[in-house]
């Protein structure tokens, strides 16, 4: 178990909201923050890199301002950077990461120790997504301080490997901080994430049916009558494999048994593609309900105490 020393004593719940395109925004990033978890966005839900600037300027004064008021100290926040040729503002916007100081940087696609360095010599974190042992090797030669284990079942771009192999094999050869994703929603599963060698428990979908997150009202609803029958996993949609709502395919027209296929990866495509179909994990048929996000995360840290108190108590 291990969390770099920047985090260490700073989280009250063991919990990352994870960033997501079109639906973490400053106010899920601050609730998440203030209830003690750690909030995240990914720099591209804002339009430009002075736009994304500006987001995190407001995150900082937020959170300064509640601690200020006298409450508990706010977890870190986090940004996601997409680390792709195909992303034009991957130099501005880590420029501008690096001068706010970015507490934590999680990257997507490309684990490059370059960048890794230059977060860390400021005093920032880098975490990586992964969904194969691969990509975990190569993000772990690059340095970076920590691992996201995107497992089988996850929301956006997700792996096909169990969150038992992913977490075990990953620890074989890592002992960084470890995160664990795919179809968390309650703390219980944050409890048996780190009963499985995880640090944190990396929770997307969840967030999205919080009243903060900026996804439209319809997407919200669409999660809330989903169950996992609901979500299909596809490269045809973005050129790269994610789990999709099946109902979102067939509002736009397309039958989501038989989509055309889709030339690989490029990020303008993605960006039109997450816009009118959306993403979710296969963990939607247990989340029945849009509470705020302190709301939730409150919820999570009670359940997440009960579970280790049953799981202490023997069987
Ligand atoms: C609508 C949606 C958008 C997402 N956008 C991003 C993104 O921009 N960058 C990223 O690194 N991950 C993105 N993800 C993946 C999440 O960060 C996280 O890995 C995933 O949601 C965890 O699985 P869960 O949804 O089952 O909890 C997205 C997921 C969803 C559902």
């Amino acid at each position: 178990m291990a969390l770099p020393d920047q985090l260490k004593g700073r989280l009250r719940l063991p919990v990352v909201a994870a960033p997501m395109f079109l639906a973490s925004g400053p106010d899920l990033v601050v609730e998440t923050c203030r209830a003690g978890a750690l909030g995240t966005f990914p720099a591209l839900n804002q339009r430009s890199t002075e736009g994304y600037g500006d987001w995190l300027s407001e995150i900082r004064d937020r959170l300064a301002e509640a601690e200020a008021a006298g409450g508990p100290p706010p977890a870190p926040f986090g940004v996601n950077l997409i680390v792709h040729r195909t992303n034009p503002r991957l130099d501005a916007d880590l420029e501008m990461t690096v001068r706010h100081k970015v507490p934590v940087v999680i990257t997507s696609l490309g684990a490059v120790p370059e960048l890794v360095r230059e977060v860390q010599a400021y005093g920032g974190v880098v975490f990586h997504d992964v969904i194969s042992l691969r990509h975990a090797r190569k993000a772990a030669g690059a340095g970076v301080d920590g691992i996201i284990a995107v497992s089988a079942g996850a929301g956006g771009h997700a792996g096909r490997m169990s969150p038992f192999a992913l977490t075990s094999e990953i620890r074989g050869f890592f002992d960084g901080t470890l995160l664990l994703a795919g179809a968390i929603n309650t703390g219980a599963q944050v409890a048996a994430a780190r009963a499985m060698g995880a640090d944190l428990a990396y929770l997307g979908t969840r967030f999205i049916a919080t009243r903060e997150a900026l996804s439209p009202r319809e997407h919200k609803a669409m999660i809330l009558g989903a169950d996992a029958a609901d979500v299909i996993y596809t490269d045809r949609i973005s050129g790269v494999n994610a789990n999709f709502l099946r109902p979102s395919i067939a509002a736009a027209g397309l039958d989501p048994d038989a989509l055309p296929p889709h030339e690989g990866l490029d990020m303008a495509a993605d960006v039109k593609a997450w816009k009118t179909i959306w993403s979710a994990g296969e963990g939607v048929g247990g989340i029945t309900d849009l509470p705020g996000a302190s709301e939730l995360c409150a919820r999570l840290g009670e359940e997440y105490r009960a579970a280790v108190r049953a799981l202490a108590a023997g069987f």
